[in-house]
């Protein structure tokens, strides 16, 4: 049994899996607490998951029908994230490794989100096309081992998750704004207004720091007033915008592809519409459930399936990292 742990934001994670996949248990306390900042504030994260994260293993564990003794690898996420909420993770998936003598296996977040889609009962085996889509992470990925994937291309600025909820923001609907912006989408008219889908970035990176600035000028063109009046139309031009800017990269990744699959990843992986313009593209699709696609620890064990287990005592000295290291096979 694997024991796996993730606290890279501001969810703390801890789950178990078996070395073929099945998952036994996937806890995930949120925090909350953010969400009247308007975002997740990196200090109160830290303590959080300070507080919570003995009590979240314990629970894992336990709902696992297991303890400690059954434990033969502890997986852990390593970065990219908040340091200080990191290196809790990272502090006590060293001291329960190290205190049974086990080994520990340091994984990579986006590694992970792409493992969710290797997990029981339903996995899909590379080759691949995997789009990652959440608050902090955009990038799309060729994965053809489990052990990891090629970087087709990511955000040059925002994340396709924070676009959504910067224009939630920016139409009053609180934090974090996707779902809430996506529901109000769904009365309005997505041809009402013309956003850009950032589709002059060549290649198949993506940017979505220009279609945030255009929602600001259009609101503030429109005034208070007809902005409450259009809302509906203003969230479905938008969300049309960020979603087409997701599906003509993909479509790009396909054109060197003979039999191009897709999976999808992260909390954008939710949105409705983006699941029917994916359904759309006429290739098999696979998007794991809900609580695999948001950040979770199960999928980080199921990378850690994949990784390089480190024996003890060489991983005492190990070290979170906070900016994403895309690392070729
Ligand atoms: O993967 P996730 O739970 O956390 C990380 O950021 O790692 O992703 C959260 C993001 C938020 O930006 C949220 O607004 C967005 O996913 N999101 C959605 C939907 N559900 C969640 N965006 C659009 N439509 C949704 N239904
Ligand atoms: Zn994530």
């Amino acid at each position: 049994m694997i024991l796996a742990i993730e606290t890279s934001c501001d969810d703390t994670c801890a789950a178990v899996v078996t070395a073929a996949g099945e998952i036994r248990s996937n806890v995930v306390s949120s925090q909350g607490v953010h969400d009247r900042f308007g975002g997740v504030v990196p200090e109160i994260a830290s303590r959080h998951h300070l507080e919570l994260v003995n009590a979240v293993i314990d629970d894992a564990l336990e709902r696992a029908g297991a303890d400690l003794g059954d434990v033969e690898l502890v997986a852990v996420t390593q970065g990219p994230g908040l340091v200080g909420a990191l290196l809790v993770g990272v502090a006590t998936a060293k001291a329960l490794a190290a205190a049974r003598r086990l080994p520990l296996a340091a994984v990579d977040h986006l590694d992970g989100h792409v493992a969710a889609n290797f997990v029981a009962p339903d996995p899909i085996e590379p080759p691949f096309t995997c789009l990652i889509a959440s608050g902090g992470h955009t990038l799309l990925t060729r994965v053809t081992d489990h052990r990891g994937y090629e970087l087709l291309g990511q955000t040059l600025d925002d994340a396709a998750g924070e676009a959504f909820d910067k224009g939630a923001r920016l139409l009053g609907l609180g934090y974090p704004g996707g779902p809430a912006l996506s529901r109000l989408a769904a009365a309005g008219d997505p041809g009402a207004f013309d956003f850009p889908t950032a589709a002059r970035v060549t290649g198949l990176d993506f940017s979505f720091a220009g279609l945030k600035t255009a929602l600001l000028y259009k609101v503030r063109d429109l005034g208070e007033e007809e902005t409450a009046r259009r809302a509906a139309d203003l969230a479905a031009s938008y969300e049309h915008a960020i979603v087409e800017a997701l599906i003509i990269r993909v479509e790009r990744a396909f054109a060197a592809e003979s039999d191009p699959r897709l999976a999808i990843g992260g909390g954008v992986a939710a949105n409705r519409l983006l699941r029917e313009r994916a359904a759309a593209l006429g290739v098999p699709v696979h998007i794991p459930p809900p609580d695999l696609c948001t950040d979770n620890a199960a999928m980080i064990g199921s990378a850690g399936r994949y990784a390089e287990p480190v024996s003890f005592p060489d991983y005492l000295d190990l070290d979170a990292y906070a900016t994403a290291h895309h690392h070729a096979l």
